[in-house]
């Protein structure tokens, strides 16, 4: 019999627990249909390798020793959706040689390990007649009909040791401290590192602020005697104007008032509106980097090994998903071009509030 040939990817931004998915995924394919009947391909930088049949069959020792190894041993690279269906100047169309790739490589199945922008082709070459399989990676734990995604937890422990130590500084000081935390359009990640961290005001995108409830929340703790206040904010949070804005109009607001982002600007006016002394703290990449957490390096071994019970079920066009308490997967087409955000009752926000954190409202 024929062998059974795995291609799989890792697409968008990297996140902690890709390599410990990717072996979940390998080991439990060996274990359930036999090492010498599966061959892996492992396909380099995302739909990238794809469309230019960059690939190389792995061996089962390729996914020792990785599960604890921080980004992907496959690469990976943007390849954004909307320019999927464009040809552009090289001439090359996207869809079509991905999918040549995939018939040239005798695949059985596609993965795509990645976020919204990867379901989103992943659904796309679903459509277009390829076994495809999902799995939700990201920090941001924006993808639809997951509970979480692999990479956030990591992400959140890494935000809260930024937190952490930035309540010794800011104690020291006697200053304000802005914190930007990722998350794209989602308050997830800044949500769960602020309370977790201990942050004094939270502004995520899901709940626009006002800048004057911020700063009086910053003087009520001066006149509580708390000499300090640090604040969690989201890329992505914007106040209550901004928020009725198209998204270009808002930048363009931004950039001709000399601010790329919100937290340069809520830094700039609580200085100016309290007189306390404030400084932006942003650690960027560094939420992504690293080896995995125990709880993702967990998450991430059932996730590989649910993706494998699929792969053996021959059933394709779904993405592995937590639902619940249990393991399971959703389809494709429905978790597509949507995104999860924090609901306004979610009971992490009213925990935040119930203990008097302000969320700028
Ligand atoms: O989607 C993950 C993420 O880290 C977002 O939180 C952030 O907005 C974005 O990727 C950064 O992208 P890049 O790595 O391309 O700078």
């Amino acid at each position: 019999m024929a062998k059974r040939r795995i291609g799989i990817l890792t697409s968008g931004g990297d996140c902690p627990g890709l390599n410990a998915t990717i072996r979940g995924v390998a080991k439990a394919c060996y274990n359930f249909i036999g090492e010498d009947k599966v061959e892996i391909i492992g396909i380099s930088d995302g739909f990238h390798g794809l469309i230019h049949n960059e690939c190389k069959e792995m061996k089962p020792s390729d996914f020792s020793g990785i599960l604890t190894q921080g980004g992907t041993i496959l690469g990976t690279r943007r390849t954004p959706y909307k320019m999927m269906q464009i040809i552009e100047d090289d001439n090359i169309d996207k869809v079509a040689e991905m999918k040549q790739t995939y018939k040239n490589r005798k695949l059985d199945c596609l993965l795509t390990l990645g976020g919204n922008g990867t379901h989103k082709t992943a659904n796309l070459l679903s459509e277009e007649g390829l076994n495809v399989i999902g799995l939700p990676k990201t920090i941001d734990n924006d993808i639809w009909g997951t509970s979480v995604t692999f990479g956030f937890h990591t992400a959140v422990d890494i935000g809260t040791e930024v937190v952490d130590r930035i309540h010794t500084t800011a104690n020291s000081h006697s200053r304000v401290m802005v914190i930007e935390i990722m998350g794209n359009k989602a308050g997830w990640l800044t949500l769960y590192t602020g309370v977790a961290g201990g942050a004094d005001i939270i502004l995520i995108p899901e709940i626009p602020y006002d800048i004057d409830k911020v700063a009086k929340a910053v003087e009520s703790r001066a006149k509580a005697g708390k000499s300090f206040s640090i604040l969690a904010v989201a890329e992505g949070c914007m106040d209550i104007e901004e928020s009725k804005m198209k998204k270009k109009d808002r930048m363009r607001i931004r950039n001709e008032n000399g601010y790329n982002t919100a937290t340069v600007r809520i830094a700039k006016d609580i200085e100016r509106i309290t007189g306390y002394e404030t400084r932006t703290v942003v650690p960027g990449h560094m939420l992504r980097g690293g080896s995995p957490s125990a709880y993702d390096r967990v998450l991430a071994t059932k996730f590989g090994a649910r993706a494998a019970e699929l792969i053996v079920e021959e059933k394709y066009g779904y993405t592995v998903a937590k639902i619940g308490t249990e393991i399971g997967e959703n389809k494709l087409s429905d978790v597509t071009m949507k995104t999860k955000f924090v609901p306004l009752d979610d009971k992490v926000v009213k925990a935040a509030r119930d203990i008097g954190i302000s969320f700028g409202d």
